[in-house]
């Protein structure tokens, strides 16, 4: 049996995994079996990677944050977007610089070009899964957001009158687009970031402090593929 200390990482499934994976090649630090595909939660990784024996979660995006702030990952990777909605105690130390969209405020054209005239009694119905940055956005302007919290596909709350604006990501606007509604606001510029919880920025330094390293190499290296494309 290895006594090796284990590193855990937690690798969000849907759509940032196949972002990641190559990065995770770059930095030799591949999980052993295809991660897209198998129905496992926890996957091996290299047995010796830097004095470690590597192992992956592989979870829920929204729950990335939640698994590294309690110790159960040592480092994991998270939504800039997840991160200011949680806002979970963890170390924030590398911009992987995928996942690129924004944060926007979105409702149907009509709506937005009428502004503050669809406020009425200083509220306003939001469909989101950011319910504390929507909260957040309306209280600073004066205005109470009633927040319809959804799981996904908020573009709909719009269509059928559930909702008069959504907060949500967006990426090249087509969802948009499709569903009649347009851009009111960004919020801020959202991508994929390494987190690592504090204890193990300590107890695991070296192994930690060698998985920044690799990846920001990786990262370098995929802006440099890209400038040359
Ligand atoms: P789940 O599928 O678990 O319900 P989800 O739909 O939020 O959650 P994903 O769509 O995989 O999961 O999104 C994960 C992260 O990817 C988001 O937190 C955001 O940072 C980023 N992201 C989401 N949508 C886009 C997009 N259209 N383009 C680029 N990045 C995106
Ligand atoms: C995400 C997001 C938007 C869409 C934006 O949805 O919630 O709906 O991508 O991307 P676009 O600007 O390129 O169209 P996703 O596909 O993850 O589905 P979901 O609504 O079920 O989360």
């Amino acid at each position: 049996m290895s006594d090796k200390p284990i590193l855990t990482i937690a690798l969000s499934k849907g759509r940032i995994l196949e972002q990641t994976l190559p990065l995770l090649e770059f930095a030799n630090l591949m999980p052993k079996e295809n991660v897209q595909t198998t129905r496992k939660l926890m996957v091996d990784g290299p047995e010796d990677w830097a004095g470690s024996k590597v192992r992956f979660l592989i979870i829920r995006a929204a729950d990335v944050c939640t698994y590294v702030e309690k110790g159960a990952a040592d480092l994991g990777i998270s939504g800039r977007d997840l991160l200011l909605e949680y806002k979970p105690h963890v170390y924030e130390p590398l911009d992987l610089k995928i996942g690129k969209c924004r944060l926007c405020v979105c409702g149907p054209k009509d709506a937005v070009e009428a502004g503050d005239a669809l406020i009425t009694g200083g509220r306003i119905r939001v469909a989101t899964k950011y319910d504390t940055i929507a909260e957040d956005y309306y209280r600073k302007q004066g205005v109470h957001a009633d927040v319809i919290h959804l799981y996904g596909s908020m573009e709909l709350a719009p269509l059928v009158g559930m909702a008069d604006k959504i907060v949500d990501v967006v990426e090249t606007g087509n969802t948009l687009k499709a569903n009649g509604l347009v851009e009111e606001a960004t919020l801020f510029d959202v991508s994929s970031r390494l987190i690592a919880n504090p204890a193990s920025f300590v107890t695991k330094k070296k192994q930690v402090q060698a998985v920044i390293d690799q990846l920001r190499e990786a990262v370098k290296n995929r802006e440099k593929v890209k400038e040359s494309e």
